[in-house]
């Protein structure tokens, strides 16, 4: 069973794992959402079930755990991203985030682990991300839930280990997916022009347009990744996956983080000096207009 199938890592693993010859669950909280991942199956001449489940809803993880039936490997992937500074983020943002990649994956394991327990015998793969290993600024909410999530995985790992059940966190870096597309989620106050951040969240906002979306990697890698880790034997606890990932590992293991923080203040400095200097451009272009027109 594999959550967030509507589209990114979710829908690329669900084909690949059916391809594998595995009897997929593809989940999505959207039903209306199932045609990209309909349409990929069907490309690949595969077959899925397609069910609804919304991990933030109780009653939803309910049903699916009434319906589904025994689940043998679930692939914890739906996840969301609310960006901009820990000062704009409110309550309700910040616990959104939480229900999403924490509580409602907790809910849902708590569910179909007893089932793995009597059969003594199970997988759980989670989707963190880097974010769960370092910081991630603009984004702390999310950042904050992934460093919870891999803690969780960590810890339920040693304690399902005695039933043969393997628990496994897969940390990718950036990727070419919805999450920085068209479900990338800005905080409500993240143009709020009063507020102390304004300039550095939309400094922010303009770094990953420059500089780390057109780098991200190809989600097809990570969704390999993972249909990788249902088919061994015996998975490694950690998967870190994307240059990024890699890079930002490899500095810390060196000691040089703080090399790279300060990296990221520089870029993110950077650009909030140009979109300044663009933002003032545009109102005086719109200045002189009016004034032509007067
Ligand atoms: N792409 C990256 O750069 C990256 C890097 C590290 C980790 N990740 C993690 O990878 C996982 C998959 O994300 P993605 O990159 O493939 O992005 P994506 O294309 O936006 O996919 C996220 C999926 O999660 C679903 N979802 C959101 N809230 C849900 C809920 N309450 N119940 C059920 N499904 C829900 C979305 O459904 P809707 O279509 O209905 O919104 C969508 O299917 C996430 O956990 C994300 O944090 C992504």
């Amino acid at each position: 069973m594999i959550t967030g199938c509507s589209s990114g890592f979710g829908l690329l693993s669900a084909v690949g794992a059916a391809r594998e010859g595995f009897e997929v669950i593809a989940t999505m909280r959207n039903l209306d959402k199932s045609g990209p991942l309909r349409e990929a199956l069907e490309a690949a001449e595969v077959k899925a079930r397609i069910e609804k489940l919304d991990i933030t809803c109780p009653d939803s993880i309910q049903s699916a755990a009434d319906n589904f039936g025994p689940v043998d490997i679930l692939v914890n992937n739906a996840g969301i991203l609310i960006a901009g500074s820990f000062l704009d983020l409110t309550e309700a943002e910040m616990n959104r985030v939480f229900e999403t990649n924490y509580f409602g994956i907790v809910r849902l394991t708590r569910q179909v682990a007893p089932h793995m327990i009597r059969r003594k015998s199970g997988r759980i793969i989670n989707i963190a991300s880097l974010a769960g290993l370092i910081g991630h600024p603009f984004n702390s909410a999310y950042a904050a839930s992934k460093h919870a999530l891999i803690g969780f995985s960590q810890s339920i790992r040693i304690e399902l280990a005695p039933f043969g059940i393997d628990v496994v966190s897969v940390e990718p870096g950036y990727h070419k997916t919805e999450i920085i597309g068209v479900n990338a989620n800005q905080s409500e106050n993240f143009y709020n022009r009063s507020g102390p951040m304004f300039e550095w969240n939309r400094g922010f906002l303009r770094a990953m347009f420059e500089e780390i979306i057109p780098r991200a990697g190809q989600p097809q890698q990570v969704a390999d990744l993972i249909v990788r880790i249902l088919c061994c034997e015996k998975p490694n606890a950690h998967y870190r996956v994307g240059k990024d990932a890699a890079f930002a590992m490899t500095l810390r293991w060196f000691g040089l983080f703080p090399w790279l923080e300060k990296q990221i203040t520089r870029k993110i400095r950077k650009y909030r000096r140009l979109e300044n200097q663009r933002q003032a451009e545009k109102q005086n272009r719109r200045k002189r207009e009016k004034e032509k027109y007067l």
